[in-house]
């Protein structure tokens, strides 16, 4: 459909592209649906069943998405997950489980380093699944069973609705295998992604917000700092990417609990510091990190679930079942990341130095 790679009334891809989340997350839920359920094919959760650890395989955004997807396979389906970043996989590979499933996450399909892996491992015969969003791309036809995204073209080098969507794919092939595999289950993934897809509308309507928050925290900002615990730290380091990667300010993701071990020493008057506060066992833990940035004078911005809000806080997320959260929070972040880029009038679809896709190792 030629209306997917054009831009329309829209200034950038970016925006178009974040816009689109919501229906990439109905798109997928469609895609997988079976019935009441959705799932994958057979002979994937076979090969998901009879793996005895999986080892995920990504860089950048996709690398993001796979440390998300380890959560989803283990505390969904109880499966063993290592996430490995592709360039330093291949050259230092760790000692491998009997049974390893190899699962390469890349949105285009083509990047180098992930493709360097998958020969390795395809040479020592271990069996691969490749979740991309490129039918036909050459991850996808070397391996030997694939994902497909649906989230049609992404344009924008920043990665945005196709990280999404590896997420929501991801907790699919999980969810599925889970049940393949007789794991009793307290929720309805169908349902729950459905409830993901309004809530991500929600955030886009509101995208006035976002530019108001860009503008009061980043506008004049030299660094930021991301912070999180559990899943939200995972969803932390994509902030920090996103907006090292289209406004060149200098940003850090970090484990809300590690801030103390060293990178605080870097928070001084004004310093901007992103908290997201969706996980309930951690959510006190999380405000005593922001109380100790903000007693150094960091400027504070805390994102929280609905139901986990407290006064001051600078942005309530839609609820979601509290293993979806990163599917909703990360759209705040790819939003703030693009307002403060459009601030600071960079080229947001085409950011100096970077490629969509790096087909060099
Ligand atoms: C490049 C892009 C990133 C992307 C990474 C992995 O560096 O600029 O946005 O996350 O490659 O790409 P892939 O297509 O494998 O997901």
């Amino acid at each position: 459909d030629a209306s997917d790679i054009e831009k329309g009334t829209y200034p950038h891809y970016m925006l178009k592209e974040m816009d689109e989340q919501p229906t990439v997350i109905r798109k997928i839920i469609q895609a997988y649906e079976q019935g009441e359920d959705v799932t994958v094919d057979a002979d994937i959760l076979d090969a998901l069943a009879e793996a005895d650890r999986l080892y995920i395989i990504a860089a950048g955004t996709s690398y993001h998405a796979g440390l998300i997807g380890k959560q989803y396979f283990e505390k969904i389906a109880g499966i063993p997950v290592e996430v490995h970043i592709s360039s330093e996989f291949g050259y230092n590979m760790p000692l491998l489980s009997k049974k390893p499933l190899f699962i390469f996450i890349s949105q285009s399909g083509e990047t180098a380093d992930s493709r360097q892996v998958l020969v390795k491992i395809k040479e020592l015969g271990y069996k691969s699944l490749t979740v991309t969003n490129v039918q036909g791309s050459t991850l996808s036809r070397e391996a030997d069973y694939t994902l497909l995204l649906h989230a049609g073209p992404e344009i924008a080098v920043a990665s945005t609705k196709a990280y999404v969507a590896q997420i929501a794919v991801l907790a699919v092939a999980a969810y599925a295998v889970a049940k393949q595999t007789g794991v009793a289950l307290d929720f309805d993934l169908k349902q729950e992604l459905a409830i993901v897809a309004n809530g991500i509308q929600t955030i886009i309507d509101s995208k006035d917000k976002m530019e108001q928050i860009a503008e009061d925290y980043l506008k004049i900002a030299r660094n930021a700092f991301f912070i999180g615990r559990n899943m939200d730290f995972c969803v932390s380091l994509e902030g920090a990417l996103k907006l090292k990667e289209i406004s060149y300010i200098q940003a850090e993701g970090f484990a809300g609990g590690e801030l103390k071990h060293g990178t605080i020493a870097l928070i001084e008057e004004g310093t901007p510091v992103f908290a997201l506060a969706t996980q309930k066992d951690v959510a006190l833990n999380i405000r005593g990190n922001v109380k100790e940035v903000v007693a150094r004078g960091a400027n504070a911005c805390i994102i929280a679930m609905e139901g986990m809000e407290e006064e001051g806080d600078c942005l309530v997320l839609p609820p979601v079942h509290e293993l979806l959260t990163p599917l909703v929070s990360v759209v705040p972040l790819q939003l703030i990341s693009y307002y403060a880029a459009l601030h600071r009038r960079c080229d947001v679809d085409k950011p100096r130095n970077l490629a969509k896709s790096v087909t060099v190792e």
